[in-house]
């Protein structure tokens, strides 16, 4: 593993090693035991979209692992003006140890490892968001205590979420279905990559026939960062019935669990009862943000 582009790219045994050592991370860190993996190397940021947990988690992660961490906002940069990126990615090369990047175009996130010379971890593109599911799927074994058996639904949008989620769920052996309406599927390369899967994967546009027997819903906004001027549009089509409530979990496992990236839009995508009634599903996810990154991290740049 060189870097981490996309989650399609890491096997399920690539995807368990990460998970592991974000594990043994997680214990260390909380019983004050110091684990300086990553000392004297530096992370460049760079973020084209707002953030509150990548950045934040990815800084903190590179301090506690003894390394620094620098935020590159493309409104500072040159990058944001216009510097192309196999320039800017032959420039930090010399500079860091790795670069992760939010950004919008996946080609970006490939062009930049495919210039520079050091490890790249895409932080979100309008593609996948890997990041984030290597800590979901790590929350879902913390709360469930393996994969096998268990079936996950998404509900609403095809956006990067959407894509990561699938590969991810299903790369773990698990069940998955989505319900999205027509013509907001996720994106072709996924539903490609589900025919690696069969019998494991269906698409629907009714959340009730997704919903059935799952074991862990997941959802997402209806309208990401870059998609604002198609906010109204898509809450016509999402709204009354890409939502995760009660009425629909009624259909799941009674111990369903409930995951969601944030930021989330209560009472749009999820209502405020299922999302405070499962909080604690979602803090510890958005928590282990930090321990999955870290691992990633160490595998990346050790
Ligand atoms: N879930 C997530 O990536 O959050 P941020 O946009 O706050 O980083
Ligand atoms: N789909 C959302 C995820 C945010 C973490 C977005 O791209 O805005």
């Amino acid at each position: 593993m060189k870097h981490l582009l996309t989650l399609e790219q890491l096997s399920k045994d690539e995807i368990l090693e990460i998970l592991n050592l974000a594990d043994q991370l997680k214990f260390q860190k909380k019983n004050g035991i110091e684990h300086h993996l990553l000392k004297g190397k530096t992370l460049g940021m760079i973020f084209q979209k707002s953030s509150t947990r990548t950045r934040v988690s990815f800084e903190v992660g590179m301090y506690e692992l003894g390394g620094q961490a620098l935020f590159l906002s493309s409104r500072d940069l040159q990058i944001g003006r216009g510097e192309p990126v196999q320039d800017t990615a032959r420039v930090l090369s010399r500079y860091l140890d790795g670069i992760m990047i939010r950004t919008f175009a996946q080609q970006e996130v490939e062009d930049l490892a495919k210039y520079g010379s050091i490890p790249v971890i895409n932080a979100l593109t309008d593609y996948c968001h890997p990041c984030q599911v290597l800590a979901d799927l790590m929350t879902i074994r913390e709360f469930k205590g393996a994969f096998e058996g268990l079936k996950c639904v998404y509900i609403g949008d095809g956006n990067n979420m959407a894509n990561s989620i699938i590969v991810g769920c299903l790369r773990l052996g698990m069940k998955m279905a989505i319900a999205c309406p027509k013509g907001y599927e996720p994106d072709p390369h996924i539903l490609e990559f589900t025919k690696n899967y069969p019998g494991m994967f269906e698409m629907t546009s009714d959340p009730f026939v997704a919903a059935k027997d799952a074991d862990v819903f997941f959802t997402d906004v209806w309208a990401s960062m870059g998609q604002e001027g198609e906010a109204l549009e898509r809450k016509k089509v999402f709204e009354g019935i890409y939502q995760i409530n009660s009425k629909l979990m009624s259909v799941a496992h009674s111990d369903a669990m409930v995951l969601h990236c944030l930021p989330a839009h209560r009472e749009e995508e999820i209502t405020n009862e299922v999302f405070e009634a499962h909080a604690a599903e979602i803090f510890e996810e958005a928590e282990n943000r930090l321990h999955a990154q870290k691992a990633v991290m160490v595998k990346l740049m050790a």
